[in-house]
């Protein structure tokens, strides 16, 4: 006997049927998304990841499958055979098929379906938890189905572009040696080699340079990075980069390559001309104006230096900390006067104080008229300039914060932020791009150099001669690209030179004896011809976070895993046996239960 599917293959997607279509004989398949009784008629949506169509069920149309219409219920799999029809007067207009019906006549059940945990619509009325243990059926859903979609062609579409320009896909190793991008690394032991251990890439930065001094000049991959560190809506334990290498270029050459791949996904999923070449700023001008170097340019509320104006001021919080070498800055709310009690003040000097602010000094200006707890202690001098300064008017909310710029610049630039959004100032219909350059080289953390990005970028070219002095002065050729307030990507020129990286690990404090057992073959392989080399790597999540205006890279990973890094479907991370973990040559000193 031949099944149901030897007997009729589907001839349309559940999205396409359309006025035109009507007279034809169809065979659709796919889900049961809602099921009407309106006494002897009964209707189906039956859906599919194009659309939804419209089934009636009439028992005069076929007695003989009206009885398993009837007990159809939501999320079974379904087949039909049937006619399409006009809805005549009951077209429906919010559906692109909504012109049409399908009568069957044919109906098989492939499979029944339990009652959802959830149901399947925009906005089910259930926890995030509970759609992430039954991610299969969430995925289901119309938002999810549009964010793979989207997700799909931008690969597609990264592909294309990269191909046409040169570039040759590689796959890199998973199980390999650390690669320090900042994180904690994940770990994998061996069996075979009791007591080793592979670490998962963070990114598949030391392979694409390696592949440069093979001579491919231009390397692409799609790539899986792993990275152990503390989770945020944009980040995932692990994600996928649009990672990117080229041969003899400058810092131009590469942003050039990389606003065309922009400019291609962005019209091929938006029809939108992103129009490069993208704004630029340098690291010192971003932290400056917008306290971060990941600006959100879809609103104004720059921040405004007044601490020349306040240095000699009679409120000491400001005077003092001019005096002791810290700076005073600001924020404008524009009509802020009305917007803001002094309660929801406080909650606002509760927020900056997260980032080690010790207070927010505000005042309302209204005319000449100042209020507010630190109006009486400004002179009408400094008034007069700061008024200047930040283009104060009556009616305007003016906030400080007073101290060193490692605590303004967070404070204030999350602070903007906040308000943006508070105040709904973020135009949602906008991409803003832009390039942050002359990343600092270094950074310290708790005393210690680190690499701002990773030790292998390039310092520049103007700062060569600053390796000798003090490592905080050097820039680097490093450059990020920022769109909407997320570093969607990141790279720099690296370094080619032997002795020159050798250099730059000596001042991270690594002995050689250390850089050679962690890199020893990339400072090998730079003695054999190395061209000058550099790429980026862009984070295709936060990428189609944005393109579908979703607020979290979990709404575009199909199988994300929770803040807590566990995935909830899967049950991993999960125990394992006793014996695997005998062959690997391990034993875990924590209890069975503690989680
Ligand atoms: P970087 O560490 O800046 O650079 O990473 C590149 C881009 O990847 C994205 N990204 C993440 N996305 C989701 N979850 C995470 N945990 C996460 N971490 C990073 C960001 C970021 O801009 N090897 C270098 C690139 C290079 O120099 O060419 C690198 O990995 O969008
Ligand atoms: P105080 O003099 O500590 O009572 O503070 C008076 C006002 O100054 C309060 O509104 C505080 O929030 C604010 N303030 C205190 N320290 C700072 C600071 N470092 N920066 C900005 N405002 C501050």
């Amino acid at each position: 006997m031949s099944t149901f599917l030897q007997d009729h293959a589907r001839t349309h997607m559940c999205g396409e049927l359309r006025e035109a279509d009507v007279g034809e004989t169809v065979t659709l398949m796919g889900w049961v998304d809602t099921h009407r009784d309106l006494g002897r008629l009964t209707f189906v949506d039956l859906r599919d990841r194009t659309g939804v169509t419209q089934l009636r069920f009439d028992p005069h149309h076929a007695e003989e499958i009206h009885d398993t219409a009837d007990e159809l219920r939501s999320e079974w799999c379904i087949a039909v055979v049937g006619e399409v029809v006009s809805r005549g007067a009951n077209k429906n207009p919010d559906l692109p098929t909504g012109d049409v019906e399908v009568l069957p006549e044919k109906l098989q059940v492939f499979s029944r379906s339990k009652t959802p945990p959830f149901v399947i619509e925009d906005d089910p009325d259930t926890t995030e938890e509970n759609r992430l243990r039954h991610r299969y059926l969430d995925l289901r859903r119309q938002p999810l189905q549009e964010a793979m979609l989207t997700r799909s062609e931008t690969n597609g579409l990264t592909r294309n572009y990269l191909l046409d320009n040169g570039f040759v896909e590689f796959e890199t190793p998973v199980l390999t040696r650390s690669t320090p991008e900042g994180a904690r690394d994940y770990l994998v032991p061996s069996r075979i080699h009791p007591a080793k251990f592979y670490a998962l890439p963070q990114s598949p930065q030391l392979f694409k340079q390696l592949l440069m001094i093979s001579g491919f000049d231009r390397y692409f991959q799609i790539v899986k990075c792993f990275r152990d560190e503390d989770l945020r809506a944009d980040r995932q334990p692990e994600f996928t980069q649009i990672d990117m290498e080229m041969s003899f270029v400058t810092p131009e050459d590469v942003i050039e390559v990389c606003e065309g791949l922009m400019a291609s996904i962005f019209e091929g999923i938006h029809d939108i001309d992103v129009q490069p070449p993208f704004e630029r700023m340098s690291y010192d001008e971003a932290m400056a104006r917008f306290g971060m170097d990941n600006p959100d340019l879809r609103f104004g509320m720059e921040i405004v230096d007044i601490s020349e104006a306040v240095a000699d001021s009679e409120f000491r919080v400001f005077s003092g900390t001019v005096a002791d070498g810290g700076v005073v800055r600001g924020l404008r709310v524009e009509g802020g006067v009305d917007k803001f009690s002094r309660a929801e003040i406080e909650e606002l000097e509760d927020f900056v104080g997260v980032y080690g602010a010790k207070g927010l000094a505000w005042v309302k200006v209204k005319d000449d008229d100042w209020s507010g707890p630190i109006a009486n202690f400004i002179a009408e001098d400094e008034r007069a300039a700061i008024k200047e300064q930040m283009g104060a008017e009556s009616g305007d909310l003016l906030m400080f914060v007073a101290a060193g710029t490692d605590v303004v610049c967070p404070a204030l630039g999350h602070l903007r932020e906040k308000l943006g959004d508070q105040l709904d100032l973020i135009d949602d219909e906008q991409f803003r791009f832009c390039w942050i350059t002359d990343f600092p080289m270094f950074e310290e953390v708790d005393g210690e150099l680190q690499p701002m990005h990773h030790p292998f970028t390039a310092p520049h070219p103007d700062d060569m001669d600053r390796l000798d002095g003090d490592p905080l002065d050097i820039r680097t050729q490093a450059y990020d690209l920022v769109l909407n307030g997320h570093e969607i990507g990141g790279g720099s020129i690296r370094i080619h030179r032997r002795d020159i990286q050798s250099k730059v690990f000596d001042l991270l404090g690594m002995s050689e004896e250390e850089a050679r057992e962690k890199f020893g073959f990339l400072l090998d392989a730079l003695e054999y011809g190395t061209p000058p080399h550099g790429g980026i790597a862009f984070g295709m999540d936060r990428l189609v976070m944005i393109l579908t205006g979703a607020d979290s890279i979990r709404q575009v990973i199909a199988f994300p895993k929770t803040t807590r890094a566990a995935d909830l479907m899967a049950e991993a991370p999960g125990r394992v046996d006793d014996d695997q973990l005998e062959e690997l040559h391990l034993r875990t000193v924590v209890d069975e239960d503690s989680d």
